[in-house]
């Protein structure tokens, strides 16, 4: 598993997907950039995920807010007061951690020891190994997991309580070390406001103290009305954007899965109060279709169903994705209630009310929210694409079977050599297929080569421009996935891409 997100990280930054930020100063922790290829990909997502909820939805628009919010939106929002981590500073090591984060790999370290118990036990039960029997019968791991229980249920109880001492004790009796030195020489745990500070304005006196948004949510929040009446929209409608969200995560070791800057592609449906839990329904189950569409396997999916709720919700689960370290929250679908719209009312001093021409009465509508990071959306197609793969003879190809709509380049166009006429051929093509897709260019190497490279980059097609192609106008058109080959007409190629990588 380590090993595999390892290779993850290094393919990612050898093929110019991502880059540490601010590489030649060592870096800035939890912070990355998108290189040539990774800005395409970002952009090939966000730009799928747009397609979905804003073009093929009549009742959904979309909006770009500023990063920049009044600062009494986070009042009325609840960040100022709500949105804190549990953070505990480890003496040796002078690094602050999550506490609950600290506790969670604790518990994911019993169920690796649980996951062991059950692969020995099936290797000498063999067939006869009945797994859902073994975990729920054998005192070992029914141990395991009594501690994982307790454990979890003792911290979110003292989180709750915001008994703070007792999560430090927690981290203490359990000899939770520091993943740094392994010292367990832990002080205070404190607790810590997630969002990013900064000033508006030019003089220290007068200078207006500002957040940078933790979520893009609020911009759609304070700009309900304005878009419900200009764009005339009857309820139920939508109104969804992408855009960068900022948040001080203190453990930040999993590269692009927590980030301190982030992106967000969220919607918030507006509806009538009394529908929520048919809309809520109604969007996991769309929102899972869209995952599923890309064709990255059901199995990698699952749905976690909070029993813990945010201050605003009153329903929530997340769509659950098997990253390289197991499976963790990709997207979220919450069932807001009135809660931001009353709060915007109340700060504000302004109505935000729909008047329902049916119902003929006013009222603050409920809110269903779908919110996926862009980034963390990016770390499962990356990852779950990365594939070594054992071939016929007998050596093994890296290959980035990215969904073909999303690939950062579609085809590279190949001259099977560098003379004879034939890279001004090869130039042609791309010319023509330039205006319709991402193509690039590749005379180096020997053809084989040049095909694992594209493969290892991610390209669905790769096209040989050889001496065969001056006489007929044909060429070579070879598929990343099979590997097959075809003969094609030159005039054919845009139709063949077109017809892979379209949704
Ligand atoms: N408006 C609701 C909201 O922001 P959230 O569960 O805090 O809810 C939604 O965040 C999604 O944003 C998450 O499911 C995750 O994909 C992404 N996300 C949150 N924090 C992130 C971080 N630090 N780095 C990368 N993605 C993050």
């Amino acid at each position: 598993q380590d090993d595999q997100f390892k290779k993850v990280i290094s393919h990612a930054k050898e093929y110019g997907y991502v880059f540490q930020s601010s590489e030649i100063y060592d870096g800035l922790s939890a912070v990355y950039d998108y290189a040539q290829n990774g800005a395409e990909l970002k952009k090939n997502i966000r730009d799928y995920w747009w397609k979905a909820m804003v073009q093929m939805n009549e009742n959904i628009v979309g909006i770009d807010a500023a990063i920049f919010m009044h600062p009494t939106t986070w009042k009325a929002s609840g960040h100022v007061d709500a949105f804190n981590d549990p953070l505990i500073d480890n003496k040796d090591s002078k690094k602050r951690y999550r506490a609950d984060v600290l506790i969670e790999d604790y518990c994911a370290k019993i169920e690796a020891k649980i996951d062991k118990e059950v692969a020995k036990a099936e290797k000498r039960f063999g067939d006869a190994f009945n797994k859902e029997e073994f975990v729920t019968t054998n005192p070992r791991v029914l141990g395991y997991q009594e501690k994982i229980n307790n454990t979890l249920s003792r911290m979110a109880k003292s989180l709750e309580n915001e008994d703070l001492a007792d999560v430090k004790a927690l981290i203490e009796e359990l000899e939770i070390a520091d993943p740094l030195t392994g010292s367990k020489n832990w002080t205070d745990v404190k607790q810590f406001n997630l969002m990013f500070g900064t000033k508006l304005g030019a003089s220290a006196e007068n200078a207006m103290d500002l957040y940078l948004r933790p979520e893009t949510a609020q911009g759609i929040f304070v700009n309900f009305l304005n878009v419900q009446k200009t764009g005339r929209m009857k309820i139920p409608f939508g109104i969804a954007q992408t855009g960068k969200a900022f948040r001080n995560e203190i453990v930040a070791r999993q590269f692009i899965f927590r980030m301190r800057e982030f992106e967000q592609m969220e919607m918030q449906f507006f509806i009538k109060p009394g529908t929520q839990q048919e809309w809520y329904e109604h969007w996991k189950e769309t929102r899972l279709k869209w995952h599923l569409s890309l064709g990255m396997g059901e199995d990698n999916y699952r749905f976690h169903d909070h029993e813990k709720l945010a201050h605003y919700a009153d329903a929530a689960a997340d769509i659950e994705f098997k990253f390289p370290f197991g499976f963790k929250e990709l997207e979220g679908i919450h069932s807001r209630t009135d809660f931001d719209l009353s709060q915007h009312e109340k700060f504000s001093g302004k109505k935000l009310q729909y008047f329902d021409p049916e119902e003929n009465k006013s009222y603050v509508p409920y809110v269903l929210e779908t919110s996926i990071g862009l980034d963390r959306m990016f770390l499962a197609v990356f990852s779950n694409s990365l594939q070594e793969e054992a071939l016929e003879n007998g050596t093994t190809r890296t290959v980035l079977k990215l969904p073909s709509v999303l690939a950062p380049i579609k085809a590279a166009v190949l001259p099977l050599v560098k003379k004879d006429g034939l890279p001004d051929v090869a130039r042609n093509i791309i010319e023509d297929l330039k205006w319709d897709f991402n193509v690039v260019y590749d005379e180096k190497d020997a053809v084989g080569r040049r095909y694992r490279r594209q493969d290892a980059n991610g390209t669905p097609f790769c096209i040989t421009v050889d001496h065969d192609t001056l006489e007929d106008n044909t060429v070579t058109i070879r598929h990343r996935d099979s590997m097959e080959q075809e003969r094609v007409k030159i005039e054919d190629l845009r139709d063949i891409i077109k017809k892979e990588v379209d949704v």
